[in-house]
């Protein structure tokens, strides 16, 4: 890495003192993608699972993610706390969400946004596929707070257009408005929520996708060690990790991964969070302590790797992060 490291930081130099960029950029460039792809990838085309989903699952399952009436007092939908219209990045961006009647929960809300290529969902990974986890929040006193499935099912067979629309999404079945074809649909709908940017353009080979300081910020990403634990093509969603293994983390309320599985060396552990659209899910953590994504990333610095960071390459890493915002959802990180 450092060879990579000193050639950037010598091509920028060069390049600033030539003002020639773009050629010099090419060669560091090349070499840059060949370093990040050992450990980073493209998001694929598809999400596992999503071939088997037709078009009308997957409207149910849009109609459904939006809908107030899962809700007790119909105020709440999924996305309420999971916003995706409006080119939003599948968050509700406050530190803990409000359930439908006021009360917060725990812990932050993460991203829908390319969840389902996450080994398992939740800060914990307790549930194991988007279906498991759809059928949580509804339920959940202090989420959507509907008292049973039973309740569910009566509440959306009232309703003329889910009857018709359960009926076209599961045709071979003879009573398709159950909770678990809920869950189906729900997952359908997720399973086209893939984003795409910059650093995907990158990756494929555009040279011209990232700018100088996003590619050094690349650079400090790859050399620094932020992927020993944020690989693969979301950079992080693959794997668990305890928060604070360096330096303890202050907040030791929430246990994390122990409370599934009830193992004691899964103190203090969380899935690894995809760094995907990061600049789009302010704010951080799992209690969304962390305001800024610059104090995010010295965080985490000082806590998984016991370093403390510079200004620069603090702003050089940030610089990175921003371009992980899909492509059509960015303006609104700009903002
Ligand atoms: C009141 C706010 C709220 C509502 C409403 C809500 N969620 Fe969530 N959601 C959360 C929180 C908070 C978490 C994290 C909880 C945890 O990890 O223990 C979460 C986690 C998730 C995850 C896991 C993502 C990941 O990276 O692990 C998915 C997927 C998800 N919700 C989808 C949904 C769907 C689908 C609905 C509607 C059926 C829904 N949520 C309703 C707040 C909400
Ligand atoms: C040893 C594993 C590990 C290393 C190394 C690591 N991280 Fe993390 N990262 C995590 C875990 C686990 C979390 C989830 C923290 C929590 O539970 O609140 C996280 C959270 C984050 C978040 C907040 C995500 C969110 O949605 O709230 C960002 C941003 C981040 N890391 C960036 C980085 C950067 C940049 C580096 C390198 C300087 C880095 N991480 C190094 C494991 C790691």
């Amino acid at each position: 890495m450092m060879t990579i490291n000193m050639t950037l930081a010598h091509a920028l130099t060069v390049s600033a003192f030539l003002l020639v960029p773009a050629a010099i950029n090419a060669a560091t460039s090349s070499e840059l993608r060949t370093g990040a792809l050992k450990v980073l990838a493209p998001i694929p085309d598809k999400m596992p699972g999503a071939e088997n989903d037709t078009p009308a699952r997957v409207k149910l399952g849009r109609d459904l993610f939006f809908e107030k009436k899962l809700s007790a007092n119909n105020t709440q939908s999924c996305n309420s706390c999971h916003a995706v219209d409006q080119n939003r990045g599948g968050v509700d961006n406050e530190p803990t969400s409000p359930g439908a009647f006021g009360k917060r929960g725990g812990r932050n809300s993460p991203t829908v946004l390319n969840a389902g290529f996450h080994i398992a969902q939740f800060w914990d990974g307790r549930a194991k596929t988007l279906e498991d986890q759809a059928k949580g929040p509804v339920l959940n006193p202090g989420e959507m707070a509907m008292p049973s499935e039973a309740a569910v099912i009566e509440k959306l067979k009232a309703e003329k257009k889910y009857v018709g629309a359960f009926k076209k999404a599961f045709p071979s079945e003879s009573d398709p408005l159950t909770y678990d074809n809920f869950a189906k649909a729900v997952g359908a709908f997720e399973r086209t929520l893939r984003t795409h940017d910059r650093f995907d353009d990158f990756l494929k080979g555009d040279d011209k996708a990232l700018t100088a300081a996003e590619l050094k910020g690349l650079d400090t990403f790859l050399s620094i060690g932020c992927t020993t634990c944020h690989t693969g093509p979301l950079l992080g969603g693959n794997d668990y990790k305890k928060l604070g293994i360096l330096n303890a983390y202050e907040n030791t309320s929430d246990k994390g991964r122990i409370e599934v599985t009830k193992e004691d060396y899964d103190e203090f552990v969380f899935k690894v969070p995809s760094l995907r659209n990061i600049a789009l899910t302010a704010p951080y953590f799992h209690d969304g302590s962390q305001k800024t994504l610059e104090e995010t990333v010295q965080k985490m610095a000082w806590l998984q790797l016991g370093k403390r960071l510079s200004a620069e390459e603090t702003s050089d890493l940030t610089a990175f992060l921003r371009a992980l915002s899909d492509k059509k959802r960015a303006v609104v990180a700009a903002k």
